[in-house]
């Protein structure tokens, strides 16, 4: 895994403002309830502060759980179904076996202590009950603590309602300014805000009648009060109050507080979006196209087109973020979900919805279609940290591309997008999501074409790393079979590569062996350089289990020389690096080229935070040790590979029957070398080295590990 999925918030997110207003009341009875029941949903109308409370409370009581808070921002994911992708994907799980990611996860939960936060809910409620359900059926110490419009409906399951901040009573000036000083209420919030937007000002004898009525009037709903203090940029505070009481006039009775909330909010919300300009407000309609974060270059690119030119974005960005209706983080800009549905709804009534989506699938399509066309190029990691980022964009794409009720808007770009990610879905180890869309692509081609041949290849190149060789090779062969019928080359080299690959999963090594010619004939017709280089790592490792050490250290030194010297490609580079190091384990007099070959594998399976390609350079290091005498090394680097394997379901090298053999020789010969206590001590010393290691790789990213050099 590689950097932060970009619908994760992780442990500690990041967020506009930081600061808490009040709320101490909640917390501390929040803080009782989370520790009587096990799954609690903070329940409110949209913008009243839940996630807000939620997120205090994770960083009140986070010394309360051995395995800390997580957190698992939903706002941005659409799809029910990959709800528990999601969460694995904060917890920095890999989807590498043939596990779901629900199974991943709730083995994963089993033995951990922490607090679960799912923020947002209200989209996904079915999937989030039946998720939160399961957790606590396996997970006796796991609490998960759910933020939502309307309640899970979970059983078990504790309702925590959080309403407004508190208006003061007070209608004259003295005791309001005193009621002040106490804090911890609506104009407190306001007062904030509005020195934010201008600096000087101040909550005065003068103007505190106004700002209650105010928040009298916004029913001291805090996103209404936040939205509302902006416009004092522009507008003195008595006109601001006497425009909303206007604005309220017309639709209630007059009097505060006879509006239900959400209906409240809206009109706060209407009413800031009439403040803006005609340019701000379709941009605030466009904008509601990403999901999750987004960079300027990404707005200007989608929401840009004649009538509004890229300038006028960049300009209408930095209004909405003066009207705190965008928050701009970390370079990065995104809106809250109330503001958002309600850019959503403007979209579709102005009829630009397809047009507005259309550029948006085309720009994450242009991004994987890049990506897959030149995987194996020097700027390999570099794009791929960009998709990591833009990963909840690259899914609404597929989504609004392929399956929108209504009918798909661009089927062929949503296959065009999941197709071109493997490498993508590679590298990130999300085997599981990849197949999920191409298994969506099939859904919707059904009949022969490239869409269909191809999304077959790549889900049998996934699906082989799952260890589900049976369907894979199915996969392989129709799609390849489809890919010769309908006379696409390309396709068809692809299809033989991924077929080679399973047939050596196989163990069917004469067939794979023939295929692969096949292959490599057919990539290079095609210019497939890339095609080539992960062939060549394949074959490099057919070679070694057939037992051609020479061929295979051969095979993988011609890759490293396709790839040429320093390439900054990790990829292929490292799997050829771990296939090296394989071939020379086997061969006599060559201890020293393997041990440095596991070592660079090792350095950069690190730096792409492969836990599985970890695993198994420090497995077959260990494997090397005990053949050069160093019999607590074997038993430290084999302890070290184990909970590795079982982040990817404790299956090791995916079962191949070879490896696993040297594997237990190398245990044998070191335990007997040890005796059962010291050997047992090492393997545990490892192993407890690596869990800490892995307890603290929050979400992703490197993972470095310290060999000791003992014997
Ligand atoms: N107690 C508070 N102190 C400071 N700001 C708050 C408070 N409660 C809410 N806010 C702000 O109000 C807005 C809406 O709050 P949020 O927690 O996102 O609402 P919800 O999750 O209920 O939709 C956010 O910008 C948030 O920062
Ligand atoms: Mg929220």
């Amino acid at each position: 895994m590689l950097a932060v999925s970009c619908s994760v918030s992780g442990r500690f997110p990041h967020d506009g403002y930081t600061d808490l207003v009040g709320r101490q009341d909640e917390l501390a009875r929040l803080a009782a309830v989370l520790g009587e029941s096990r799954l609690v949903t903070i329940v409110g109308p949209g913008g009243v502060g839940k996630t807000r409370v939620a997120l205090a409370v994770a960083a009140q009581t986070a010394a309360g759980y051995r395995d800390g808070p997580w957190i698992v921002e939903l706002s941005g994911l659409r799809d029910p179904a990959l709800l528990p992708n999601t969460v694995a994907g904060v917890l920095g799980l890999p989807e590498q076996d043939a596990r779901s990611a629900l199974a991943a996860l709730l083995e994963y939960l089993r033995e951990r202590e922490l607090l679960l936060i799912l923020d947002t809910c209200e989209h996904v409620l079915d999937a989030c009950a039946s998720l939160a359900q399961a957790v606590l059926a396996v997970a006796p110490r796991v609490t998960v603590l759910a933020t939502s419009r309307q309640q899970l409906d979970a059983s078990g399951e504790h309702i925590f309602p959080v309403g407004p901040l508190p208006v003061p009573e007070a209608e004259s000036p003295a005791p309001a300014l005193a009621g002040l000083e106490a804090g911890g209420d609506a104009v407190e919030l306001f007062a904030l805000r509005a020195a934010a937007a201008v600096p000087d000002f101040a909550v005065t004898t003068e103007n505190v009648a106004d700002v209650i009525r105010l928040c009298r009037r916004l029913d001291g709903i805090p996103l209404a009060i936040e939205l509302a203090a902006m416009p004092l940029r522009t507008l003195p505070l008595a006109e601001l109050v006497e425009r909303l009481d206007h604005r309220f006039a017309l639709l209630s009775t007059g009097r505060p507080g006879a509006l239900p909330r959400h209906k409240t909010l809206r009109t706060a919300i209407e009413w800031s979006y009439e403040l803006c300009s005609a340019t701000e407000r379709r941009l605030w309609a466009r904008l509601s196209v990403f999901a999750g974060r987004f960079s300027l270059d990404a707005a200007e690119e989608v929401c840009a087109e004649v009538s509004v030119e890229r300038p006028d974005v960049v300009n209408a960005l930095i209004g909405l973020v003066d009207k705190s209706v965008v928050l701009h983080e970390g370079g990065q800009y995104r809106m809250l979900d109330t503001l958002r549905e309600f850019g959503a709804e403007r979209l579709k009534s102005s009829g630009e919805e397809d047009s507005c989506r259309s550029r948006h699938i085309a720009r994450y399509r242009a991004m994987a279609e890049y990506f897959g066309a030149h995987f194996a190029d020097a700027d390999q990691m570099n794009r791929y940290r960009e998709l990591r980022e833009v990963h909840a964009n690259l899914r609404a794409a597929m989504e609004y591309a392929l399956e929108p009720a209504d009918g798909p808007l661009d089927a062929a770009a949503g296959a065009e997008l999941a197709c071109s990610l493997y490498g993508y879905w590679q590298i990130s180890c999300l085997l599981g999501e990849g197949t999920y869309w191409l298994t969506k692509v099939l859904d919707r081609f059904t009949a022969a074409g490239p869409e269909r041949a191809r999304a077959l290849v790549n889900r049998g190149f996934l699906r082989s790393f799952q260890g589900n060789v049976d369907d894979t090779l199915a996969d392989c062969e129709a799609g390849t079979a489809m890919a010769l019928a309908i006379g696409d080359e390309a396709i068809a080299a692809r299809g033989f590569q991924h077929m080679m690959l399973t047939l050596t999963f196989l163990g069917r090594h004469d067939e794979a062996a023939k295929v692969s010619e096949e292959a490599r004939s057919r990539l290079r017709a095609c210019g497939d350089v890339a095609g080539e280089l992960m062939l060549l790592a394949q074959l490099g490792h057919l070679h070694q289990l057939a037992g051609r050490p020479a061929e295979s250290v051969a095979v993988c030194e011609e890759g490293l020389a396709l790839l040429g010297p320093g390439s900054g490609e990790q990829w292929v580079t490292t799997y050829l690096h771990v296939v090296s190091g394989f071939a020379l384990f086997q061969m006599p007099g060559r201890e020293a080229d393997c041990d440095a070959a596991l070592r660079r594998a090792l350095h950069g399976k690190e730096e792409l935070g492969d836990v599985i390609g970890i695993a198994y350079a420090l497995d077959v290091l260990g494997w090397l040790a005990a053949k050069t005498g160093s019999p607590a090394r074997t038993a430290w680097l084999l302890g070290a590979a184990d909970p590795l394997w079982e982040r990817g379901g404790s299956v090791r090298f995916s079962a191949t029957a070879i490896m696993e053999d040297f594997h237990q020789q190398a245990a044998a010969t070191a335990r007997e070398a040890l005796g059962d206590a010291e050997y047992d001590a090492r393997y545990a010393a490892g192993t407890s080295y690596v869990r800490r290691r892995l307890d603290a790789h929050v979400g992703g990213g490197p993972l470095r590990l310290e060999i000791p050099e003992s014997r």
